[in-house]
């Protein structure tokens, strides 16, 4: 390994919401926190040596993205997927979730419906609704085998309601990485009954063998032309405090309206560090991001036997992708609240609570592993103790 990811990195005290803000979250301190989705790594050294020299010059002024940020995009995704981006359907956004309610608000009026997937990752619903749209519940289905799945029959209903498609692929808290013929299924389904696609892509580098991720805009062109597809190198890189995120619009006329939107809000001017940060990821830091997933795959394998071994009654969802692993409890015998406070206050862990990513979250956990592995060893010891002191572990 050329990169050290056992490095002890002290992240207290550095605003990091993480940690420092365990307190106002959790109302202690004391817990290993496993939630809010970015990772303990250092990030790779040609990031923080691309910001550094930057940082050198003196004047901080109004930035502009050069033609070498767009290459850096069309590079890496071309490099990583081998969709062929143009560089005028590239735009930037400060956030994928900005991106989002941008979209939600150019493309939809207040009352219109929005399909998403869930459990899946909180804001979907909830900036929807905080911008008067009707969300409309897909539910993933979980097959016998553990592994989530869509159901597209209800999909078909559903989408006969809505006015976009709110796609999460990688899906969080899942973990699935949708195949081919599953996209191509909901994307039929989104044409037939006209529907806008916004695919949020941001975990599409965090993807385990076999599996491998595909672009819903990349299957075909008319695909293409109903989607607004949002990637971003902050979770792949570890860089989420530089705000600085991607979208890919084909269509002309939607990358028009969308553009529209943002002017609205003036929010384009981005920061200097997140242009220079992105540049160095896309461009140099291949090889970084195939030693972090191999260390991320460890430390799913570390869980799996942790689980298998002293804790059977807590099932693992095989994760195709990210460095989050869904967990579920549901045959402990306590409510999901009691698990939730079980789990911080006997086991003093942080993780995020499944019912924040829907209904059918309860009885679930979400836990971050982008963590040393040591501390994720400290933490499945913790979990091992409080559960054998409560009759539920061995
Ligand atoms: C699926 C998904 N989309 C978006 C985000 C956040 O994106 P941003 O911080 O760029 O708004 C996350 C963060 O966890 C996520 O998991």
């Amino acid at each position: 390994m050329k990169y050290n990811f056992d490095q002890t990195i002290i992240r207290e005290g550095t605003d990091c919401e993480k940690f420092d803000a365990r307190n106002e979250i959790f109302g202690r301190t004391d817990v290993i926190p496993m939630w809010v989705a970015d990772m303990d790594f250092a990030v790779a050294p040609a990031i923080t040596d691309a910001i550094k020299r930057r940082a050198e010059h003196p004047v901080f002024g109004y930035t502009m993205r050069c033609t070498a940020y767009w290459q850096s995009i069309i590079g890496w995704v071309q490099r990583h997927s081998g969709w062929a981006l143009q560089p005028e359907w590239l735009d930037f956004s400060p956030g994928v979730v900005s991106g989002i309610v941008f979209a939600l608000r150019a493309f939809t009026q207040e009352g219109d419906g929005v399909v998403i997937q869930p459990p899946v990752y909180h804001p979907f619903a909830r900036q929807t609704r905080l911008n008067g749209r009707k969300v409309i519940n897909n539910p993933l289905r979980q097959r016998a085998d553990g592994c989530f799945e869509i159901d597209f029959e209800d999909l078909d209903r559903k989408l006969a309601q809505a006015k976009v498609f709110l796609l999460c692929n990688p899906h969080n808290p899942s973990g699935r990485v949708f195949t081919e013929e599953e996209l191509r299924r909901m994307g039929e389904l989104c044409i037939k009954h006209d529907v806008l696609i916004v695919s949020d892509e941001i975990h599409c580098d965090l993807v385990f063998k076999p599996y491998r991720h595909l672009h819903i805009a990349a299957l075909s062109e008319e695909l293409a032309q109903r989607t607004i597809t949002l990637i971003a190198p902050s979770k792949t890189f570890n860089i989420a405090g530089l705000s600085t995120s991607v979208v890919i619009v084909p269509n002309p006329e939607i990358r028009k309206r969308l553009q529209q939107e943002f002017e609205k809000m003036h929010v384009d001017q981005g920061n200097i560090f997140g242009c220079v940060a992105l540049q160095a990821a896309y461009s140099s830091c291949d090889e970084w991001l195939d030693e972090a997933m191999a260390y991320i795959e460890g430390n799913v394998r570390c869980v799996q036997h942790f689980l298998e071994t002293h804790l059977p009654s807590v099932k693992m969802v095989h994760p195709e992708g990210t460095f989050l692993l869904w967990l579920d409890f549901r045959a402990w015998p306590m409510s999901h609240e009691e698990i939730y406070q079980f789990l911080l206050d006997k086991a003093h862990l942080g993780l995020n609570e499944g019912s924040m990513f829907g209904e059918e979250g309860r009885g679930w956990m979400r836990m971050n592993i982008g963590t040393r592995r040591a501390v994720l060893e400290q933490a499945l010891e913790q979990l091992r103790q409080a559960a054998v002191a409560a009759g539920l572990g061995k």
